[in-house]
């Protein structure tokens, strides 16, 4: 374990904004949790849906403030970000240009979420988009989609476009069946992930076991590999121009 520590980029630790942390106590477990993983960086991810999740922007930055402060009781070294899973739409670039929904810590990247039965070209159509518009596309757990699940060649194809892939971590480790595990095996064998994120939602059911993935990942696929996928990738992140439009 390096010992500046690993990343979550995906987690939904603001209180209240979303279905993740219900408020400050659960988010104060959840990053608790997330340093007795061995994470000292999280950029916490709260849901943007049409009809299902619209806080408003000032709203989650607000309740972010908490997260701060509780991040910074807990310890000098655990440093929270704040972006957004954004669920894909039409309106994505007006949306992300008017500063309606964040980045990734005020990056160029998007995490971009899809529906479980997104089409191919629908899917394509939308990370183009976004890299026409200048962003960095990082695609949400894309074990989760029958389009990337099905279709490796595909996951290739939007790598190639210049998209990211993410995974995560309660997928690597076997917490959603042989099937997915298997999957996420062969795509980070093909070298088709980027980051990895624990996606968690509260300490009962939905808890961080990102540690544990790192080290499993560590374990199958080299030190090293593991290192990129959970601290250097999500470095250039944070090393990413501000969003400026
Ligand atoms: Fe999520």
């Amino acid at each position: 374990m390096s010992e500046k520590g690993i990343f979550d980029i995906h987690c939904h630790i603001v209180p209240g904004v979303d279905d993740g942390a219900t408020d400050i106590e659960e988010t104060r477990k959840l990053l608790r949790m997330e340093y007795k993983q061995g994470v000292r960086n999280i950029i916490a991810t709260p849901h943007f849906r049409f009809r299902m999740f619209e806080t408003p922007v000032e709203k989650v930055k607000e309740q972010f403030k908490l997260v701060e402060k509780a991040a910074a009781e807990i310890s000098p070294d655990l440093h929270v970000y704040l972006g957004c899973e954004f669920h894909s739409t039409m309106e994505m670039l007006p949306m992300l240009r008017e500063k309606k929904v964040m980045t990734m810590a005020d990056s160029r990247y998007v995490l971009t979420e899809f529906s479980h039965n997104s089409e191919e070209n629908y899917i394509h159509e939308r990370i183009s988009a976004l890299l026409s518009g200048g962003y960095k596309p990082i695609v949400a757990h894309i074990e989760r989609y029958e389009a990337t699940r099905i279709n490796l060649d595909f996951v290739e194809d939007l790598v190639n476009m210049g998209a990211y892939m993410q995974i995560n971590a309660d997928s690597i480790i076997g917490k959603d069946g042989f099937f997915t595990r298997r999957y996420c095996n062969k795509a980070m064998k093909y070298g088709l992930i980027h980051f990895v994120g624990s996606d968690c939602h509260n300490s009962t059911q939905r808890i961080t076991r990102i540690g544990e993935a790192y080290k499993m990942t560590a374990k199958k696929l080299g030190q090293d590999y593991a290192d990129e996928l959970f601290i250097h990738n999500p470095e250039e992140i944070l090393k990413n121009k501000p969003h400026v439009d």
